[in-house]
C-alpha cells in the first residue's frame, strides 16, 4: 500500500478515540493547591501575591536561598556562552568544581563523578562498589531512602515503592544503628558484602541519626571485609546538618559519598565523591547530561556562596537555636536532628499542625510518616526567620 494525500495513513482505533482529549498528568502527588510564582532568600510568593516562610526549602534543595544573585548571574553568564556539550569533550566547569568541593567538603583526594540526581548518585555508587570488590551484597537498614531507581529503590526499606521487577535478593536489610546486628552479618557472610550504604541522618524515615558508634562499627567492619562504605548524603550532606557530611560528625570517612539536593539549589545535579582508593576506567561510568555546562555553573555559584558566607557555621548555628528552642516547647514529643535537618515529633492529637502552619501561618514545612515535621530550610535561613517559625509552631500548639 502506497499512502498519499488523498490516501493517508490510517490513524490507529485507539488514538482516533483519544482525538480531541488533553493529556494530562500522570497522578502520583499529593499537591497543595497553590502556585509558587517567585521566590527570594527563604521566602516564596503565590501566584495571587501571599507571601510564605520556606522552612522545607522546596524539599532540601534549596541551600543557598531562592533567586540568589550570584547563582542566577553565574547560571545567566554561563547560557549566554554555551549550554551544554557532551562528556566526550573537557568541561572546564567540571575540572573547577571537583577542585572546590573536594576543599569545601575537606575531601581533597577524592575522585568526583557528575550525574543528575540522588538516585542515580546511589545507583552509580552501588554499582561502583561492586566493580571495584567484584561482590553482589549490599546491606541497607530499616527506615532506609536512597532513591526511586533500580538498585536504589531496591535498597529502600519501603516495599510499597519497590516493584517487582527492582525485587532482588542481594539487598539485605538490617536494624538501624544495631551494632550487635551488623557485626553478626559481617561474621556470617562478611566477604559477600560489596557494600554498606547509610544516611548519617535519615530523611524521609522522619529525621533520625545514625549513631556515631554505629557509623564507626560500619567503618570498621567494611575496611576489615574489604567492603565499600557508601554515605548517602542526597539529603542530610552539602552543610545541611552544619557539617560539609553529616557523617563527618562521627569522625570518619566513607568510600563513596553520595549528593544531590542542595547541589545544585535547584538546577538538577547530583555526584558521588570517590575515594582514591577506587581506580576509574574508560566505560566504567557514563552520563549523557552529567555534568553538563549549565549544571556545573549552578553547582560553583552554590559551592562559593556556601564558603563565602559561610553558611556551613551559619545552618550550624541557627539550627542550634531552632532545636534548643523547640525543646522548650509543651506538647511535641520528640526533637531530633542536626543542624538545618530537624524533625519535629508531634503527638497524633496534633496532626493538623503542619497542614495548618501551610494554610494559616503562610509556612512551608516537610513532613515525615507517622507525624513528624520535616525542616529543611535554605542554609542561610536567618534567626529572624527562625523565630517567625517559633512563633507560627507556639501558636498552632496551643490552638490546634
Ligand atoms: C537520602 C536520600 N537519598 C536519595 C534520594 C533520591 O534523590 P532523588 O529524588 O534526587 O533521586 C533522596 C530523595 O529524597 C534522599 O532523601
Amino acid at each position: 500500500m502506497i499512502y498519499s494525500i488523498n490516501n493517508p495513513v490510517p490513524i490507529p482505533r485507539k488514538s482516533q478515540e483519544l482525538f480531541g482529549k488533553k493529556m494530562k498528568l500522570f497522578d502520583v502527588y499529593a499537591i497543595n493547591p497553590l502556585e509558587i510564582m517567585r521566590g527570594e532568600g527563604s521566602v516564596v510568593w503565590d501566584s495571587v501575591g501571599n507571601e510564605y516562610l520556606d522552612m522545607y526549602g522546596g524539599h532540601a534543595v534549596i541551600s543557598i536561598g531562592h533567586t540568589h544573585p550570584h547563582y542566577v548571574k553565574r547560571i545567566t553568564d554561563q547560557l549566554h556562552k554555551i549550554g551544554f556539550y557532551s562528556n566526550s569533550v573537557e568541561i572546564p566547569g567540571q575540572i573547577q568544581l571537583a577542585e572546590l568541593l573536594g576543599n569545601v567538603s575537606g575531601k581533597a583526594g577524592f575522585q568526583l563523578f557528575l550525574c543528575n540526581s540522588g538516585a542515580e548518585a546511589n545507583e552509580n555508587a552501588l554499582k561502583l562498589a561492586s566493580f571495584y570488590n567484584g561482590r553482589k551484597k549490599v546491606i541497607a537498614f530499616t527506615g532506609a531512602f536512597h532513591g526511586r531507581t533500580s538498585l536504589a529503590v531496591a535498597a529502600t526499606h519501603n516495599a510499597k515503592i519497590v516493584a517487582p521487577v527492582n525485587e532482588t535478593d542481594n539487598v539485605i536489610f538490617l536494624p538501624f544503628n544495631d551494632t550487635e546486628a551488623l557485626e553478626a552479618a559481617f561474621a556470617s557472610y562478611g566477604n559477600e558484602i560489596s557494600s554498606v550504604i547509610v544516611e548519617g541522618i535519615q530523611g524521609v524515615g522522619g529525621i533520625k541519626a545514625a549513631s556515631y558508634e554505629f557509623l564507626n562499627q560500619i567503618r570498621t567492619l567494611t575496611s576489615q571485609y574489604d567492603s565499600i562504605f557508601i554515605a548517602d548524603s542526597v539529603q542530610c550532606g552539602y552543610g545541611r546538618s552544619g557539617s560539609f557530611y553529616s557523617h563527618d560528625l562521627a569522625g570518619i570517612e566513607a568510600d563513596i559519598y553520595s549528593m544531590a539536593k542542595g547541589m545544585g539549589n535547584g538546577f538538577p545535579i547530583g555526584g558521588i565523591a570517590i575515594s582514591p582508593k577506587i581506580k576509574p576506567w574508560i566505560g566504567m561510568l557514563g552520563t549523557t547530561f552529567g555534568g553538563n555546562h549549565l549544571a556545573c555553573a549552578a553547582a560553583l555559584a552554590v559551592l562559593e556562596v556556601i564558603e563565602k558566607d559561610s553558611l556551613i557555621e551559619n545552618a550550624a548555628n541557627v539550627g542550634t537555636y531552632l532545636i534548643d528552642e523547640l525543646r522548650k516547647m509543651d506538647k511535641i514529643s520528640e526533637v531530633r536532628g542536626k543542624g538545618l535537618m530537624i524533625g519535629i515529633d508531634l503527638p497524633t492529637e496534633l496532626s493538623s499542625v503542619k497542614k495548618n502552619l501551610l494554610l494559616k501561618n503562610r509556612i512551608f514545612t516537610g513532613e515525615a510518616k507517622p507525624n513528624v515535621i520535616r525542616l529543611l530550610p535554605a542554609l542561610n535561613l536567618t534567626k529572624a526567620h527562625a523565630d517567625r517559625f517559633l512563633e507560627a509552631l507556639d501558636e498552632r500548639l496551643k490552638t490546634d
